[in-house]
C-alpha cells in the first residue's frame, strides 16, 4: 500500500497534536540519562515520527529511518542538528524486519503502521523486540472509533465499511486494523513488557476543512471498495458530509491509540 507525501504532510501537524504525552514522557523517561541512543523508525514515511521524537530525548542520536517507498525516504531528514545523526534505508519490512533491526538500537518506534500489518508480522516484530530486549514505541494506531458532527443517518454504516476495510491486506497479510494496538499490548505484556498507553485521537475542527474532505474521501472510497453498500447511498453520504465541511458545520474524531512497552527489568 502506498501513501502519498501530500497526504503525510497534510496530517503531520495534527498527528503531532494528537500524539499522547504521557506516552511521549515516558519514552524520553526511559531513555533519559545515557549520553548517546540508537532509535530505528520503523515505516518511517518522510520522518513525521523523528520531527516529534527528536526534540523530547535528551541525547546525541542515532536515527535509522526505514521505509520501503524511496520517493517518501528521499524527503525524510537527510541532513540533521549537531546532536543527531541520520540514516535512511530502504527496506521491505514485511520481507526483512529482521535486517531492519540489526545493528545497534536503543528504541523501536514506528507511527501509523500497526494498524497495517498482520498478526503475524506483529508476532515477528514482539519475538525480534524481545529478543533484543528493546524497548518499543508505536504511535497513532486506529483504534476503530469515529465520531462525527452533526451525525448522519447513513454513519453507522459507513464506520462498518471503514473497519471492515481497515482488516483488508495493506501488504502484510490481513491487517490488524481497529485491533493491532490491543493486540500489541497484550501481546508485550505476555512476554514481560510494561506499558504505558493512552489515547491519541485526531480532533477536527470546522476549520479543518482539507483534512477532513480528504478524510472523507478515503472513507467513500473504503466504503465503496467493501462493496458493503450501495453505492448511490456511498454518493449520497459523501455529498451530504462534504456539504457540511464547506459550510462549516463538520467536526470528527478519529480513535487512535499511542503505547510505549519496555522489558520490565529495565528502567
Ligand atoms: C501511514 S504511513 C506512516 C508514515 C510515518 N510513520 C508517519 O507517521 O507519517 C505508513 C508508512 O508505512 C510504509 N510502509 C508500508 N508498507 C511497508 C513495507 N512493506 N515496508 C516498509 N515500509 C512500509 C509506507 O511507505 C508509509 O511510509
Amino acid at each position: 500500500m502506498s501513501f502519498s507525501a501530500a497526504w503525510l504532510e497534510l496530517r503531520e501537524p495534527y498527528d503531532r497534536r494528537a500524539r499522547n504525552p504521557a506516552v511521549l514522557d515516558a519514552v524520553a523517561a526511559a531513555l533519559a540519562g545515557r549520553p548517546s541512543v540508537t532509535i530505528v523508525d520503523l515505516a518511517c514515511g518522510t520522518g513525521s515520527t523523528f520531527r516529534a521524537l527528536r526534540p523530547r530525548i535528551k541525547a546525541w542520536q542515532s536515527w535509522r529511518l526505514v521505509d520501503n517507498d524511496l520517493s517518501l525516504l528521499a524527503r525524510a531528514p537527510q541532513s540533521s542538528p549537531p546532536d543527531v545523526s541520520v540514516a535512511t534505508i530502504p527496506i521491505d519490512l514485511n520481507r526483512d524486519l529482521e535486517a531492519a533491526l540489526d545493528g545497534p538500537a536503543d528504541l523501536i518506534t514506528t507511527s501509523a503502521l500497526l494498524d497495517l500489518v498482520s498478526d503475524e508480522w506483529l508476532q515477528r516484530l514482539v519475538v525480534e523486540a524481545a529478543v533484543r530486549r528493546l524497548p518499543v514505541h508505536a504511535g497513532l494506531s486506529y483504534d476503530g472509533r469515529v465520531e462525527m458532527n452533526p451525525a448522519d443517518a447513513d454513519d453507522p454504516k459507513i464506520i462498518a465499511a471503514i473497519n471492515a476495510h481497515q482488516r483488508t491486506d495493506k501488504g502484510f497479510g490481513p491487517a490488524l486494523g481497529p485491533q493491532a494496538a490491543q493486540q500489541a499490548i497484550e501481546r508485550f505484556e505476555r512476554v514481560g513488557y510494561a506499558v504505558v498507553q493512552g489515547a491519541s485521537d485526531w480532533v477536527f475542527a470546522p476549520q479543518d476543512r482539507e483534512i477532513q474532505v480528504e478524510i472523507l474521501s478515503g472513507w467513500a472510497a473504503a466504503a465503496r471498495d467493501t462493496g458493503n453498500m450501495p453505492l448511490p447511498d456511498v454518493i449520497g453520504w459523501l455529498t451530504r458530509r462534504r456539504d457540511l465541511v464547506a459550510a462549516g458545520r463538520s467536526s470528527i474524531r478519529v480513535g487512535h491509540i499511542d503505547f510505549f512497552a519496555r522489558p520490565i527489568d529495565t528502567r
